[in-house]
């Protein structure tokens, strides 16, 4: 349809038509209910004017999927609404449809953005396949505190990762042609939490935030400023407040910041209710003011809740300046389905849907990016991969056999089409013999006596993170402790691989673990990627992206915290714990590989930056083992004086690089001058002359320092 003929739509629109397509509802009222199909990810809210002639001027619908199920809801909607515009279908594919791959927060210990890009292709070419247009997601909350639940969605503590990460993600969803339009098997991205919703008061979900604008914009804002660059279409508004006003009726929030200084064009929907929440708030005395607040602030699209549609008439009247932002954010609804070409055809493929799901492809894709989020954060004496003489193993654990391992915001995953860490390792090596059980009670005597190996495999259930999973205790559950200790006293050798949504705080156990892999939720081929790298069959080489706390009251704690006056030390007087050290059990950026690469030759151009040249440093990975890997290279500045306090340690570049094995990579990394501004106490862009100190890999230990 060409740009006329849409604004001639919007002119033929009623008031009410046109507040239903900034409407979106649940599914179930078009075809009655459509259990497995429904994902509620949210409270249920009475919907008291959906009366008949209503539901048939609503814009889009969330949570139902399926092309048959999709196809069905079009439709009934197409047949009995006035205009026939087709309803856009949105869902949340957070880490895959049907396919699962690993939560966003163990894809970020990959570092690779290519990687990220591909895992949102696939997720897009299913979720198209299965009739949805956009997908809420990604989400680059930056994120400190582990005892949020949702920090499993996130990429982790750094804005610059979570920002790059965020973008490719958006990339690959929307695969955008050269004509500028999203191809037929992509989606609509939707960024969120719009904003700084990971920095809700004490790991509470839902929780306010309260912070200085310039934090904001140095740190909170950035993941999302980076990730508008890939321009996503929808951009979702928060639950929380800021600085005491809800998001959803911030127009600092939405319309100074989101659209005028960080200039997205597109269009912003509420999260789930939000809207009828500033009730709740207090700050709207009922749904006609909390509708007004919205509208006001820029929400263009209110999800669940339906109070634009009960109240438009007296808001209107009222605040006739607002009918315009209502007109462009219509058109801007109109132009998105006329981009997905749905006025063309409205449906999707039913016989197309079974070649995508579960494609080959997706599933080689899913064990590839499990095995890459997987981190390493302890190998002692090299109990890890398994050895020749390691023939007889035991699993033992609640992770051994389950194929609950695709971790919470699984979509569509189902846990039929999971592979088990036990299957996972009988596949991976058919000359081993694995025997497994949940508990070391269940193991008969004599294949104890017989086994020279024993994998632990535990850790935090799926359940336990995710939204509205805060908790206050990260330590793992006694039992699984005290699981670690009598396989100890087995004597035999022995791992621990631990899955997860969250850092876990492991300070009391550590030391019983000799070897220690981190896999979070990998998803629909968990089993298999762990089991490969369990047997060496591939190295583990991923980095973490969050510290792990030593304990739980350790939470927020973050690499690029600033500078105090009082270092931790012996003295009292010092900022330290008096019952715990300081500094994180596994810092941010940590992770070991079977590898064991030793960097050298490293050099620096020059000892001084300028306006006009960029910094190189430059060396090389040496690679004396057999495994062909990506080592991940991280580079810190620390900025030794300035005006404004800095973070101690602040990462300014990172690179995945391929390593041959028993070769050499050389690396090359800039440091520009732009890397060095920061905003001053006046939120003023600047850079100060003097000295930095640049770190590789390591957070202690300075390799140059130049001076600007
Ligand atoms: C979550 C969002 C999600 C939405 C729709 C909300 O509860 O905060 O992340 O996209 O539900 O499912």
């Amino acid at each position: 349809m060409d740009n006329d003929r849409l604004q001639k739509l919007l002119a033929s629109m009623t008031l009410k038509e046109k507040f239903g397509q900034l409407s979106q509802i649940t599914g179930e009222l078009y075809v009655g209910q459509i259990d497995e199909e429904m994902l509620e990810t949210g409270p249920a809210y009475p919907r008291h004017i959906l009366d008949e002639e209503t539901i048939y001027t609503i814009g889009s619908v969330i949570g139902a999927s399926g092309a048959e199920t999709t196809n069905r809801i079009q439709a009934e909607y197409l047949q009995r609404s006035r205009l026939k515009i087709p309803l856009l279908f949105m869902h949340d594919a957070i880490h895959g449809y049907r396919t699962i791959f690993p939560i966003p927060l163990g894809l970020s210990c990959s570092w690779d953005e290519q990687l990220v890009q591909r895992v949102a292709e696939e997720t897009a070419s299913e979720l198209r396949a299965a009739g949805i247009h956009v997908n809420f997601s990604p989400m680059t909350d930056l994120v400190r505190d582990a005892r949020w639940g949702r920090v499993m969605e996130s990429f982790g503590e750094d804005h610059l990762l979570s920002g790059n990460l965020g973008r490719a993600m958006i990339r690959g969803y929307q695969k955008i042609l050269r004509d500028g339009r999203i191809a037929p098997d992509g989606v609509a991205a939707c960024l969120k939490h719009f904003a700084a919703y990971g920095a809700g008061i004490a790991g509470k979900d839902y929780n306010a935030v309260d912070m200085s604008m310039r934090e904001f914009f140095e740190f909170y804002g950035k993941p999302y400023e980076i990730a508008l660059q890939e321009r996503p279409k929808f951009v979702m508004s928060s639950f929380n407040t800021f600085n005491g006003v809800p998001v959803t009726a911030s127009s600092e929030i939405l319309k100074e910041i989101l659209r005028g200084q960080y200039g997205f064009e597109d269009l912003v929907i509420s999260d789930w209710g939000a809207v009828t929440e500033l009730q709740r708030h207090r700050v709207a005395r009922d749904g006609k003011e909390a509708a007004e607040l919205a509208l006001g602030a820029g929400v263009d699209i209110e999800m669940v809740s339906t109070h634009y549609l009960e109240h438009f008439e007296a808001i209107v009247k009222e605040r006739p300046e607002l009918l315009e932002d209502v007109d462009t954010a219509v058109m801007k609804v109109l132009r998105l389905k006329n981009e997905l070409g749905l006025f063309e055809n409205p449906y999707a493929d039913e016989a197309n849907e079974d070649e995508v799901i579960l494609n080959p492809i997706s599933l080689d894709l899913a064990e590839e990016a499990g095995m890459r989020s997987c981190v390493l954060l302890k190998n002692e004496n090299e109990m890890l991969p398994l050895r020749p003489e390691h023939r007889n193993i035991v699993l033992v654990g609640p992770f051994a056999r389950t194929r609950e391992l695709l971790g919470n915001w699984a979509c569509k995953g189902r846990f039929r089409d999971a592979v088990s860490l036990e299957d996972g390792i009988k596949q991976a090596d058919g000359s081993l013999s694995v025997d497994a059980f949940g508990t070391l009670e269940a193991c008969p005597k004599d294949v104890l006596d017989r086994c020279d190996y024993i994998v632990v495999a535990i850790g935090e259930y799926w359940e336990q993170s995710g939204e509205g999973h805060s908790s206050v205790k990260l330590e793992l559950e006694e039992e699984q402790k005290q699981l670690v200790r009598a396989v100890k006293e087995t004597g035999r050798p022995y791992a621990c691989v631990c899955f997860s949504g969250r850092p876990l705080a492991l300070q009391d156990i550590v030391d019983d673990m000799p070897a220690l892999l981190w896999c979070w939720y990998p998803g629909t081929r968990a089993g298999s990627a762990v089991a490969k790298l369990l047997t060496g069959q591939s190295t583990p080489a991923g980095k973490l992206t969050m510290s792990f706390p030593r304990v739980s009251a350790q939470t927020p704690i973050y690499y690029n915290e600033y500078s105090t006056g009082r270092p931790a030390n012996a003295s009292s007087y010092s900022s330290r714990y008096q019952d715990c050290d300081i500094g994180p059990l596994f810092a941010f950026g940590h992770g070991l590989s079977y590898a064991q690469a030793t960097y050298s030759d490293f050099a620096i151009s020059s000892s001084r930056i300028t306006e006009t040249e960029d910094l190189k440093v430059t060396f090389q990975i040496n690679n004396p083992s057999h495994y062909e890997y990506r080592e991940i290279v991280i580079l810190y500045i620390e900025d030794v004086v300035s005006r404004t306090v800095r973070p101690v340690r602040e990462m300014k570049a990172y690179r995945v690089v391929p390593v041959p094995a028993y070769g050499s990579a050389s690396v090359e990394m800039s440091i520009s001058l732009e890397d060095l501004t920061y905003l001053d106490a006046d939120l003023r862009k600047t850079v100060e002359p003097g000295e930095f100190r640049v770190y590789v890999n390591d957070l202690e230990h300075p390799i140059f320092t130049f001076e600007y």
